[in-house]
C-alpha cells in the first residue's frame, strides 16, 4: 500500500471516540487502533510491578524497558506485553486513576507516538486518542474531535457501571504540558450530545468520503 490513510479520531473522554471509531473503522474496513488502551497498558504494567506512577522517572524507565510487541487481530491493534494482551484489566477504576499520570510524562508520550506511528505497518487506520490529529500523524488530511456535554458523557459511563469524575480527567487531559487534549487545527468538530452513534458515524463517514474526494485519496 503506497500512502496508508489514517483517520484520527481525539476528544474528551466518553464521547463515543470508540463506539464511533470501531464503527468507521467497520464500515471502511479500516484497522481500529485505541491508543488510549495503551496508556492504560502502561498503567496496569506499572501496578503490577509496584513502579509508583506518580514518579515520572520510574515511569518512563519502565516505559524504555519494557518488553512490548504490536499485533492486528481481526482488525484491531493490540499491544502484547511479555506475550500477553491484557484486555479487562485495564479498564479497572485502579488504571482510570493512574493512567492519567503516566500519561503526563513527556519520555512515555515520545514511545507512545512512535508506536502509535508504526501501527502503519498494519494498512489504512481509525486511530481514537487524545493529540492523533495534533501531535500523532499532524500530516493527516482526515482530523475529528469529538464532545458531549459532561452531564451527558457521565451518564454515558454511568450506564456502563462506571462512576468516574469526567471533568477532572478532562482537566488533566486538557492542561498537561505534554500533547495535551486540544481541537487539531482542520479537525471537523462533532458534539454528539443528542445524536445516536449511528447518526454521529454516518457524518464521520459522509465527511470522510468528501475529504478522500478532495484529496484524490487512493490514486
Ligand atoms: O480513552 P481512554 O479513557 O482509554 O484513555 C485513557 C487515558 O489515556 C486518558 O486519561 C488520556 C490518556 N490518553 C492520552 O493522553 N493520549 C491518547 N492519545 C490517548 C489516551
Amino acid at each position: 500500500m503506497k500512502n496508508p490513510i489514517v483517520i484520527a479520531i481525539d476528544g474528551t473522554s466518553a464521547s463515543g471516540k470508540s463506539t464511533n471509531a470501531k464503527l468507521v473503522a467497520a464500515a471502511l474496513g479500516f484497522v481500529y487502533v485505541d491508543t488510549g488502551a495503551m496508556y492504560r497498558t502502561l498503567a496496569w504494567y506499572c501496578l503490577k510491578r509496584n513502579i509508583d506512577f506518580h514518579d515520572a522517572k520510574a515511569v518512563a524507565s519502565a516505559c524504555r524497558r519494557w518488553k512490548t510487541k504490536l499485533e492486528c487481530v481481526d482488525n484491531r491493534v493490540r499491544l502484547v506485553v511479555d506475550a500477553y494482551h491484557p484486555e479487562k484489566e485495564i479498564r479497572t477504576a485502579d488504571v482510570s486513576v493512574a493512567v492519567s499520570m503516566v500519561a503526563t510524562v513527556p519520555k512515555v508520550r515520545d514511545w507512545m507516538k512512535q508506536t502509535q506511528r508504526d501501527c502503519i505497518q498494519f494498512g489504512n487506520l481509525v486511530m481514537e486518542g487524545r493529540d492523533i490529529g495534533t501531535n500523532v500523524f499532524p500530516e493527516t488530511d482526515y482530523k475529528y474531535y469529538l464532545d458531549a456535554h459532561l452531564e451527558e458523557r457521565t451518564k454515558r459511563r454511568a450506564a456502563e457501571g462506571v462512576n468516574e469524575n469526567l471533568a477532572a480527567r478532562d482537566q488533566r487531559d486538557s492542561q498537561r504540558a505534554a500533547a495535551p487534549l486540544m481541537i487539531a487545527l482542520g479537525a471537523k468538530v462533532i458534539n454528539n450530545s443528542n445524536l445516536t452513534p449511528e447518526q454521529t458515524s454516518a457524518m464521520l463517514l459522509d465527511d470522510i468520503r468528501k475529504r478522500m474526494v478532495e484529496v484524490g485519496a487512493g490514486r
